[in-house]
């Protein structure tokens, strides 16, 4: 098993193992694969951070991370950061893979100095990371009242202190603008999807109510 960074070789691989690892997971199909697709133009992208894991000769994984905004109750804005997608192929899902790729991850983003991670996900995946609910750290979810803990919106201090370090005793975090291109730009993202491999469609148990 091998992790590297990503190259201009391996997006449409990559973009291919994101649209299996993440197909009808969480809704009918998946954009997953579209984001990412979009988001290595995004200046909030963070190429020192793309990484693939190949095994077997192939690549089975992937994670990307971006910058990312606090903001403060008084409207300030502060920098932060969040990861995502982050994809395993189907065959070698609960393997380990996953845990390995991530926590390589988290080291190389530490040693770049991110200190604050927040993203939505299961945390019976990321607590083995490292990860709790953000609430915990006083980081409210953009669509949520604030008393309310918010169950998949989950946070990590990378650099202990950091929070603090930064001023922060309470900010909210929506997750930026690329994670919302396959919503804004339903055209472009179906011409996208229409340049892979058909695949069928299905509404399955555990998949994401409101979707
Ligand atoms: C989520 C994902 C990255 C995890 O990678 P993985 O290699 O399958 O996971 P690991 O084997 O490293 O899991 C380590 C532990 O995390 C927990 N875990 C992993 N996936 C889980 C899941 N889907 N539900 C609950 N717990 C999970 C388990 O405790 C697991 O240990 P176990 O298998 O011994 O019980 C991968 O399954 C994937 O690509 N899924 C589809 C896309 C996706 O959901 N991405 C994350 C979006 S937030």
């Amino acid at each position: 098993m091998n992790i590297k960074l990503e190259k201009p070789e391996d997006y449409r691989e990559v973009e291919n193992l994101t649209r299996e690892a993440f197909w009808n997971v969480y809704r009918p199909g998946c954009t997953e694969h579209y984001v990412l697709h979009c988001y290595r133009d995004n200046p909030d992208f963070i190429p020192e951070l793309d990484f693939v894991m190949e095994e077997d000769g192939r690549i089975i994984g992937h994670i990307m991370f971006s910058k990312a905004q606090l903001v403060l109750n008084d409207g300030t804005c502060k920098p932060s950061w969040t990861f995502g997608p982050i994809s395993i192929h189907p065959d070698y899902k609960r393997k380990g893979y996953g845990l390995r790729l991530l926590q390589y991850a988290l080291a190389e983003a530490r040693k770049m100095g991110v200190g604050f991670l927040c993203m939505e996900g299961n945390i019976d995946f990321y607590s083995h990371a490292g990860f709790s609910l953000a609430g915990n750290f006083n980081i409210h979810y953009h669509d949520f009242p604030k008393e309310e803990v918010v169950p998949f919106f989950l946070a990590q201090e990378l650099i202990p202190g950091w929070l603090t370090a930064q001023g922060i005793d309470e900010a909210t975090y929506c997750p930026p603008k690329g994670y919302f291109v396959a919503d804004e730009n339903p055209e472009a993202f179906e011409a996208y999807e229409a340049s892979f491999p058909k695949k069928e469609k299905l509404r399955l148990p555990g998949q994401l109510a409101t979707q």
